[in-house]
């Protein structure tokens, strides 16, 4: 168990906010605390502003079901001191909000953050919507203006908000309903308030709406900044992720101020009961051994516990085994949505894009899993550090990067071996690349209440290390791919146009008739030639992949190959018939080929948006490496990821809990 639980830390600073907003002034209180609120400047208010509502937007879009459309502005009403006085707008047509909660969730501090939520969500990173609503009056004495509507068969309403600083209670200065309003379902935030607006740099709204983009590629977003500027993030796909799931904590996921918590407000009337009914799997027998390693009684009721017998509980907690926590609560992006957001931002620029999502596991008691991806070479700059982008829970982590644990495992890893520009084979390289990384978990562990940097968790770093290697495979297979079929295409050209032009030519004036020169053609490429050809048909929403194959040698035997596509497709049609197909490989058995003879291999498949399958991964198992050009030798990577690998640890259990 790790110590300083993240949910136990919030816990205390919730209160101690909570507490201190009701001895003093809000201007005074904001004074205090807005290190821990993330307003420590104006340029950093502005970003938590705009962060705080679009990230609700997209939450709650989610949550629904609904494709997001964000509309964003930010314009500047006056000039202050430091930066000036801003308005910010953020419409979604989410859900929206029934009335009888906009009080709630606008005018009282603390009320909506998930404390009490073990769910992967883009909302617990944040300190809520109701700190900008608190912070723009106390900088400008504005209140929020809020609508919502929640049907086209409902009116919208229109809230002006402050909030009672003294009893932290909201004030609804008015509240009309709307004749007309455009959107049939929705929200708009307004809020005035003092900021200072930035752009061209990492630590921006425009870059951090470009950051959303990339990890929301289904998510529509137009921003308009003071300068009247319109960015557009257009919707590269209607495709959601699935929305996360709300699970139990788990015994070795919570710390022990959690645990207080939970007692307190449980409404179990035996200690037994409320292990069994308030935590993710804990049953009878679980329960009862907790019970026998604390020495309580499991019919006490759980709220007469004394804070000694709480220790004892919470330490007998941590002794016994118990299962993993379920991993089906959380929300990753997945490949190809990640891929198709990358492509959004990078797309013209890089010559390769790929993406790697691990599969959930655990770091005590908490589900996670890691996702990353890459953008190479075309036209990103050469010789600088790679720029990195790192994502909680789907949130852009635009300050800490230094002290990140997504950085240190960057920074360990020997890129050298991948093919990229790395001095001494440690550190960010220097190359033309951008790292993306994304972890999800109910429960992202940060080095500080500012959360902006990952903690050194073995388990998260683990998995980061091995997304990031394979990663770093899939890069190198595209670098020395690119290299040797750049070599091979200028001798093929050589061979196949000018040697028989030459040969002709000589021919004739010696008088003799034209050799064979299959033979030394042969000789002279002295390789197994794959070249592919992928196409994809807007209208059958299809891809083809036409592989051809040339034996430009003189090694005639029978080879296994093996085409991978990308996870999601569904194979339409493949010829000639394949051995088999497993998962997303299709392996052939190919026939022994004569000297310069050719065959070709069609497969074509659906489910894979536009623009994520760009060049036929294939592999092959029969013929010496070195001879082949064009695919790679099908490793014991390929194998585990073809067949899969042994059962995990986790699914063991699982299956035993079954
Ligand atoms: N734009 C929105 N559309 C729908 N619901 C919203 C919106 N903004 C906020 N909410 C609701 O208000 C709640 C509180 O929001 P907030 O204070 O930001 O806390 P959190 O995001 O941590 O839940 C959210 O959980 C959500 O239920
Ligand atoms: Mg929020």
């Amino acid at each position: 168990m790790r110590e300083g639980n993240i949910l136990a830390i919030e816990e205390t600073i919730a209160e101690k906010l909570a507490k201190d907003l009701r001895e003093i002034s809000v201007t005074e209180f904001f004074e205090k605390n807005k290190h821990l609120l993330g307003f420590n400047n104006p340029t950093k208010a502005l970003i938590m502003a705009v962060k705080e509502a679009v990230d609700n937007s997209l939450d709650a879009c989610e949550e629904a079901g609904i494709l997001p459309n964000i509309y964003v502005e930010v314009a500047e009403l006056k000039k202050a001191e430091r930066g000036g006085v801003y308005r910010v707008i953020v419409r979604d047509n989410g859900p929206g909000i029934p009335p009888d909660y906009v009080p709630q969730v606008f005018g009282k501090f603390l009320y909506g953050s998930k404390f009490h939520k073990i769910k992967q969500s883009r909302g617990q990173q944040g300190i809520g919507i109701s700190a900008v609503v608190l912070y723009a009056q106390a900088t400008t004495g504005s209140p929020t203006i809020v609508i919502t509507r929640t049907s086209p068969n409902e009116p919208a309403y229109r809230f002006e908000i402050m909030i009672d600083v003294k009893r932290n209670e909201p004030i609804i200065l008015s509240k009309k309903e709307l004749k007309s309003w455009p959107l049939d379902h929705g929200t708009e935030v307004r809020f005035t308030l003092i900021g200072d607006y930035v752009e061209n740099r990492k630590q921006s709204i425009l870059s951090y709406l470009e950051q959303i983009s990339v990890v929301a590629p289904y998510a529509s977003i137009v921003f308009k900044n003071p300068r009247g500027d319109i960015f557009r993030f257009e919707r590269k796909t209607q495709k959601m992720p699935p929305p996360p799931k709300e699970i139990k904590p788990h015994p070795h996921g919570i710390d022990i101020g959690y645990l207080i918590r939970m007692l307190a407000n449980t409404r179990t009337k035996s200690l037994k009961g409320f292990l069994i009914s308030e935590f993710t799997r804990v049953g009878e027998k679980t329960a009862e051994e907790i019970l026998r390693i604390a020495r309580l009684d499991p019919n006490i009721n759980p709220k007469s516990l004394e804070k000694e017998q709480i220790e004892k509980l919470y330490n007998a907690m941590q002794r016994v085994k118990i299962l993993a926590p379920p991993t089906d609560c959380l929300s990753p992006i997945g490949e190809e949505l990640f891929k198709i957001g990358i492509k959004r931002l990078y797309g013209e620029k890089a010559e390769f894009i790929e993406t790697v999502s691990r599969r959930p596991t655990v770091y005590g008691g908490n589900p996670f899993l890691v996702e990353v991806g890459i953008a190479y070479g075309g036209s990103l700059p050469k010789n600088s550090q790679a720029e990195i982008y790192r994502y909680a829970n789907k949130i852009p982590l635009l300050y800490g990067q230094s002290g990140c644990l997504i950085t240190k495992v960057i920074s360990s890893i020997d890129w050298r071996t991948y093919g990229l520009n790395q001095p001494g084979g440690v550190g960010i390289p220097q190359d033309a690349v951008i790292f993306f990384a994304h972890i999800a978990s109910t429960n992202v562990p940060y080095v500080s209440e500012s959360k902006d940097a990952i903690a050194e968790i073995p388990e998260i770093e683990n998995e980061l290390r091995l997304a990031f290697q394979e990663l770093g495979r899939l890069l190198r297979l595209h670098i020395q791919r690119k290299r040797k079929l750049a070599k091979i295409a200028e001798k093929k050209k050589i061979i196949s146009e000018i040697l028989p032009a030459i040969a002709e030519k000589v021919s004739r004036i010696v008088n003799k008739p034209v050799p064979d020169l299959d033979p030394v053609i042969a000789r002279v490429m002295n390789n197994y030639l794959f070249e592919d050809h992928v196409k994809y048909h807007k209208r059958k929403k299809t891809y083809e992949v036409i592989v051809s194959v040339t034996n430009y040698t003189r090694i005639r035997r029978r080879f296994d190959m093996y085409l991978r596509v990308p996870k999601e497709a569904e194979i339409v049609h493949v010829e000639p018939e394949p051995v088999e197909i497993v998962n997303n490989y299709i392996h052939w058995n190919v026939p022994r080929m004569e000297t310069n003879e050719s065959r070709t291999f069609y497969v074509s498949f659906k489910g894979v948006e536009e623009g994520v399958y760009e060049e036929a991964e294939i592999f092959v198992e029969g013929i010496e490496p070195e001879y082949l050009v064009g695919a790679e030798a099908f490793s014991e990577e390929e194998y585990t990821d073809m067949y899969g690998a042994e059962v995990s640890e986790e699914e063991e259990e699982e299956v035993i809990e079954k």
